[in-house]
């Protein structure tokens, strides 16, 4: 057994490990609120000490009442682990059961410091989307699997391991739940003192559920908003919307998934330009090549872009600054920009996932520390800066999206001019384009991981991927062939556009049809031999059927159930026992915590037969429970896939709305 195994079977070590030196070379969480009052910073070092054998409570008492006064959280920085974190071939984990060894890979792929935002902090990506509330808790979670046989259930409970529960072998490996909390309890200072605390986290949506992918699975489905975004304008002009030359994109954000933008605008064939804040973000997006130039000065960048759309360039630029500068100066010199969105984190925006205009970034970072209130003053001022200089804009043109990050949820708040007529100006990217063309149809973020880690291996899934497809588009439906050749080119581009941060994973659109005929042909494949070792299947939560969320994935369900919740939970209990490796339910992703609830799963298929069993059940649950809820909220396209579906699989049958004659329903009331 090599020292890595050893590491993991030891959970929590008996002998004390050094302390960390805090490491200046990664990006760090901001400062958090200091919200506890005294008795509740008793409370807080009582839970953090909970996890130690008494021995230990003297050296470590002080240390992580310095942790909750430096950081506002106990993050147990001592016992991060000294082997390097990367998801590593299935067989170097040291492992009972298969299934287990994949979870640890795609939970130390989620920490791993090239694709989480703040490693240390054990936060993947959004500012705050927590695989774990502190080292302790990853490490007994990780000894947990390393032991469990497929007769046990391991209970994760806002990253804390309950523990092992007996079971069975088709029930799931592990049970993710995170941030659920009493509706009642559910405002933004209720999960920043649970979390200081120790008793919840916020999952984000793909961080506490271990099926994060880096910024690839963004990169698609933002490739594909801006693709059809710019589609919609180019023929509303009369043009040929696949020719997107010269088209210009602006917006925020190189974090976690926002840095995705500038690589999907080249995909796209646009001109992007993006503003962001954080010096470390940029460089690490550009490093990585995901953004081809980055410019601290708006006198030289402003005629850069007007170079690269006069030349019709594919190019990304980032502005690195604020970006109510960049908007301001778009609209004070009249240039024309087609595109506009924003992917700042404001679904937190008073704890670092919005930094407003005139501050430093260290400056707000102090203040949003100090003082909580005037940061929050500062952050809504700012917010109708921008909002102003966006109305400019989309007054000459500009088509604006939400881009699901509670930009006009906060900017209504901030009393900026985002609302006509008591409707938001602007459309979210699900109402205008996601909801109608792909998630009606059951389109969404199909995922998979390859757990050999081998290159070769994801080019031969790519290959039986795009075989799929094609079949799939040759006998389907003018209302969803589109959707699928545009799948068939990504997947065709993928290799070249080197995509892959961290795991062998790849991502694309596809319903319930293509997700359920591509994963047999992986089981096949396995079953062969010709890819070497298990995959793991997943996807998004923001998904047909995965999210609730009425300002993003449900802000397209117009017959008032937008604000409830059954669908999502619906979904991860039916996934629960249709084959899922592992489930999870969150409160919080996206939008912000009490705004959403989201869930979604992994399943780890191995060639075998019982692999294609969970793969035909569950999927077709996973997809098609969406699919009826949006038909039976008389989404038109909903009701064509439903209907389809149905003519399909003779064990289905779904309540169909009758639709109402309007004037009939006018003349009554
Ligand atoms: N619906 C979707 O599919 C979807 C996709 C991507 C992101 N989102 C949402 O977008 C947001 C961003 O996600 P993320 O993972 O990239 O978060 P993140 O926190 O990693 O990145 C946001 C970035 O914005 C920067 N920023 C904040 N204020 C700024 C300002 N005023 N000017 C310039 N830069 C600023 C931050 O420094 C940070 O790097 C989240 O709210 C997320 O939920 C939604």
């Amino acid at each position: 057994m090599n020292a890595f195994q050893e590491d993991i079977l030891a959970g929590i070590p008996d002998i004390l490990p050094e302390p960390r030196p805090y490491d200046h070379t990664v990006s760090h969480a901001p400062r958090r609120k200091d919200i506890l009052s005294p008795e509740e910073k008793v409370l807080a070092l009582k839970n953090a000490l909970r996890y130690f054998p008494q021995k230990h409570h003297a050296v470590l008492a002080p240390e992580f009442a310095h942790e909750l006064e430096s950081y506002g959280r106990i993050y147990m920085y001592r016992f991060r682990p000294s082997y390097e974190m990367y998801a590593r071939p299935i067989d170097e984990y040291p492992a009972r059961c298969r299934q287990a060894a994949a979870i640890m890979a795609m939970i130390q792929n989620n920490l791993d410091p090239r694709v989480a935002q703040h490693p240390h902090e054990l936060i993947t990506y959004g500012g705050n989307g927590a695989v774990f509330q502190n080292w302790a808790q990853y490490r007994l979670a990780m000894q947990y699997l390393a032991t469990m046989t497929e007769e046990q259930t391991l209970a994760m409970y806002s990253g804390f391991p309950m523990g092992l529960f007996p079971s069975h072998k088709d029930a799931p490996r592990v049970i993710v739940t995170n941030g659920m909390v009493i509706p009642n309890y559910s405002k933004p200072d209720h999960w920043e003192k649970f979390n200081a605390l120790g008793v919840s986290q916020y999952g984000q949506m793909t961080a506490g559920s271990y099926m994060y992918i880096g910024p690839q699975g963004i990169v698609h489905g933002t490739t594909i908003t801006v693709m059809n975004a710019a589609r919609m304008q180019l023929r509303k002009r009369g043009l040929d919307g696949d020719d997107r030359g010269g088209v210009l994109f602006v917006t925020a954000g190189l974090g976690g998934m926002s840095g995705a933008q500038p690589k999907a605008g080249n995909i796209a064939g646009v001109v992007s330009v993006t503003a962001e804040i954080n010096p470390l973000a940029a460089r690490k997006r550009f490093d990585q090549g995901w953004v081809d130039e980055l410019h601290d000065s708006l006198d030289e960048l402003m005629p850069r872009i007007r170079q690269a759309v006069a030349a019709r360039e594919v190019v990304s630029l980032a502005y690195v600054g604020n970006v109510v500068d960049l908007w301001e100066r778009l609209a004070a010199e009249g240039m024309h920009v087609d595109l506009g969105s924003d992917q700042t984190s404001l679904h937190n925006p008073w704890a670092g996932g919005y930094y407003p205009v005139g501050y430093s970034f260290e400056e707000s970072q102090k203040m949003m520390a100090e003082e909580p209130e005037r940061f929050k003053e500062a952050v809504q001022a700012s917010l109708r800066r921008q909002v102003a200089a966006i109305n400019t804009l989309a007054d000459r043109g500009m088509y604006f999206f939400d881009y699901g990050n509670a930009f006009l949820l906060q900017s209504s708040r901030a009393g900026a001019d985002i609302l006509k007529d008591g409707q938001f100006r602007y459309p979210s990217y699900v109402q205008d384009i996601m909801g109608p063309f792909y998630f009606d149809y059951g389109f969404g973020p199909f995922r998979w991981v390859c757990m050999s880690q081998d290159p070769a291996d994801l080019a031969k899934t790519d290959a039986l991927a795009v075989r799929v497809l094609r079949e799939c588009a040759a006998s389907a439906p003018d209302s969803i062939r589109g959707q699928m050749l545009d799948n068939i080119r990504w997947i065709e581009e993928a290799g070249r556009n080197h995509l892959v941060v961290g795991s062998q994973a790849r991502i694309l659109y596809a319903d319930c049809e293509g997700r359920t005929k591509i994963a047999l042909a992986f089981n096949e494949a396995i079953r062969r031999g010709d890819i070497t070792a298990p995959i793991v299947l997943g996807r998004d939560h923001h998904d047909v059927s995965g999210t609730d969320s009425p300002f993003r994935e449900t802000s397209n369900i117009y017959d008032g159930s937008q604000f409830t919740a059954d669908m999502a939970v619906q979904n991860v209990i039916g996934d629960g026992f249709r084959g899922a490796t592992w489930v999870s339910i969150h409160n919080g992703g996206g939008v912000g915590w009490g705004e959403v609830i989201n869930g979604g799963f992994g399943m780890v298929i191995d060639g075998s037969d019982d692999s294609a069993r969970h793969i035909r059940e569950m999927l077709f649950w996973d997809v098609n429970n969406g699919i009826a809820r949006r038909s039976w909220a008389r989404n038109a396209g909903a009701i064509e896939a439903i209907r389809r579906e149905m003519d399909r699989t003779p064990g289905l049958r779904v309540t169909l709305p009758v639709i109402a004659d309007e004037n009939l329903i006018k003349s009554v009331l």
